[in-house]
């Protein structure tokens, strides 16, 4: 009983440690002129009225994360409603991936070589402009160009551009067929050359994916 007694307790410790003792940090501030909420897949969502910001802990380790931004959006005091882009199930706090068009904040923490990968991606669309940045000298992306005012009529949307896998549903676009089975396509083309930073198709890994030290802080800015 006693022995049992202490073992959870190391288990609580230990977890708590990992969870906390390394966790990175997100500044996430909304500059645009309208309000935006702010959505992380790792279980969270905030109101951000313009100017304000949000400081958001992400355990280490965590991988296929991302951050965005909501617009338009209702919720009631349940945090029940819904929003124009980047929906995620109607919730204000997310469990999850949102809706396309939205712009993405992407990483993976702690990964080998003492690494976090960092990206934004357009491979779901656009609705906000961001900029995804290291806090201490490491990388800087940016993702702003009027790519909403922009966006091709096939793709327009209210709120936002699509990506055309969402819009076509084809393996072109979609890369469903595994790695090697898209490339670069006209649409992917309208992305990349106003944010050649980010995204553009599902393998755009090349020109779009940054490493910086684990242990790295990070800001998010909506309408940089
Ligand atoms: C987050 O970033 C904003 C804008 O750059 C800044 O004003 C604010 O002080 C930062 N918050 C924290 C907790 O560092």
């Amino acid at each position: 009983m006693k022995f049992t007694y202490i073992l959870s307790l190391l288990v609580l410790c230990l977890t708590l440690y990992f969870t906390f003792a390394n966790a990175a940090n997100f500044n996430i501030t909304n500059k645009c002129t309208y309000t935006v909420w702010a959505a992380a897949s790792t279980g969270d969502g905030r109101q951000l009225d313009r100017g304000q910001s949000w400081s958001l802990d992400v355990a280490p380790g965590t991988t296929k994360a991302r951050i965005w931004g909501r617009t338009n959006c209702k919720f009631d005091a349940n945090g029940q409603g819904q929003c124009q882009t980047g929906d995620c199930n109607k919730r204000l706090k997310c469990q999850g991936y949102g809706n396309p068009p939205n712009t993405l904040a992407e990483f993976a923490l702690n990964q080998p070589n003492n690494l976090d990968y960092i990206d934004i991606s357009n491979v779901d669309g656009f609705n906000i402009p961001m900029e995804f940045s290291s806090v201490t000298p490491c990388r800087v992306i940016k993702c702003s160009k009027p790519i909403v005012d922009q966006c091709p009529a096939q793709l327009r949307t209210p709120g936002g551009c699509n990506n055309p896998c969402t819009v076509f549903k084809r393996n072109e676009y979609c890369c469903t067929n595994g790695p090697g089975s898209c490339g670069p396509t006209d649409f992917s083309r309208f992305f990349k050359s106003r944010c050649p930073d980010a995204y553009s198709y599902p393998q755009d890994d090349r020109t779009s994916l940054f490493a910086c030290p684990s242990g790295t802080n990070y800001r998010v800015v909506f309408c940089p």
